[in-house]
């Protein structure tokens, strides 16, 4: 099994988050060395040095987490998953899930939707996503389509598996996370499932999938590969089945 990042560009996820760490960092590491030499204050100089060292360490784990922990989740994620032919993934971006929902499941047509924001992922364009799809020889599978997951234009009952990857929590209200929980939910076969893997609100989602009548609904943490700094900020995966009758 193939437990890589696919072939291409995927970018970096809320690319500004990282470089807000190594900025403050920068500056923890600034007044530490002031503290030392200015002010004569060496206690207060470690404790903020020791928070500029952590600083670094969390944007580390991040880069880690957007670059490559979120592949090697995602992978054992769809590997747990029995097959399907019809995917939805919601919120795509660059394609990473999309492509290896494809990768995963030969037989499948894969479907993409996202609304392209870069400022929850570097780079993010249908145009980028196509030219990673092609990389991986799976263009001729893959569909790309422009539109809000609270709003998704396909039909009910038109996929067996829909994927949601860190995307759910960028609505920010807790109606539209409701409503595009209800859309993944309308456009699932019977027998179909959701799987979503993201960094808040999973709770929410859980509940409104009970609500929904779910079966199999299994709710857990990744670990330490999606830490999106530490364990503060880390990911959950949620799956759920729409039940055959
Ligand atoms: C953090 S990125 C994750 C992208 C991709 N799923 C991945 O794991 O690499 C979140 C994605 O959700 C998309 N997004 C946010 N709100 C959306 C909405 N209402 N409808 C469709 N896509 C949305 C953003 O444009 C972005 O591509």
């Amino acid at each position: 099994m193939n437990r890589g990042r696919p072939l291409g560009d995927y970018g970096v996820d809320a690319p500004w988050v990282p470089w807000m760490m190594v900025g403050f960092g920068v500056i923890y590491l600034v007044l530490s060395g002031c503290a030392f030499w200015l002010w004569d204050s060496p206690g207060f100089g470690v404790v903020i040095g020791v928070i500029g060292l952590l600083m670094f360490v969390s944007a580390w784990l991040y880069w880690h987490t957007t670059r490559r922990g979120k592949f090697a989740v995602w992978r054992e994620v769809l590997a747990e998953t029995p097959a399907a032919t019809r995917v939805l993934d919601m919120g795509c971006g660059r394609g990473a899930v999309s492509i290896m929902a494809a990768q995963q499941y030969p037989q499948a047509a894969v479907t993409g939707i996202d609304l392209w924001r870069s400022v929850d992922q570097s780079g993010n364009t249908p145009d980028a996503a196509e030219r990673n799809a092609q990389l991986n020889d799976v263009a001729d599978r893959l569909s790309l389509l422009t539109g809000d997951m609270t709003q998704l234009p396909c039909a009910d009952g038109s996929f067996d598996l829909v994927t949601a990857s860190l995307s759910i929590h960028n609505i920010h209200t807790a109606d539209g996370r409701e409503k595009a929980i209800d859309e993944a939910w309308r456009v699932l076969s019977p027998g179909g499932r959701l799987l979503i893997v993201d960094i808040s609100k999973t709770r929410e989602y859980e509940q409104r999938l009970r609500d929904l009548g779910a079966a199999d609904v299994r709710r857990r943490p990744v670990g330490w590969r999606m830490w999106w700094s530490g364990p503060w900020m880390a990911t959950t995966e949620l799956r759920a089945m729409k039940p055959i009758a």
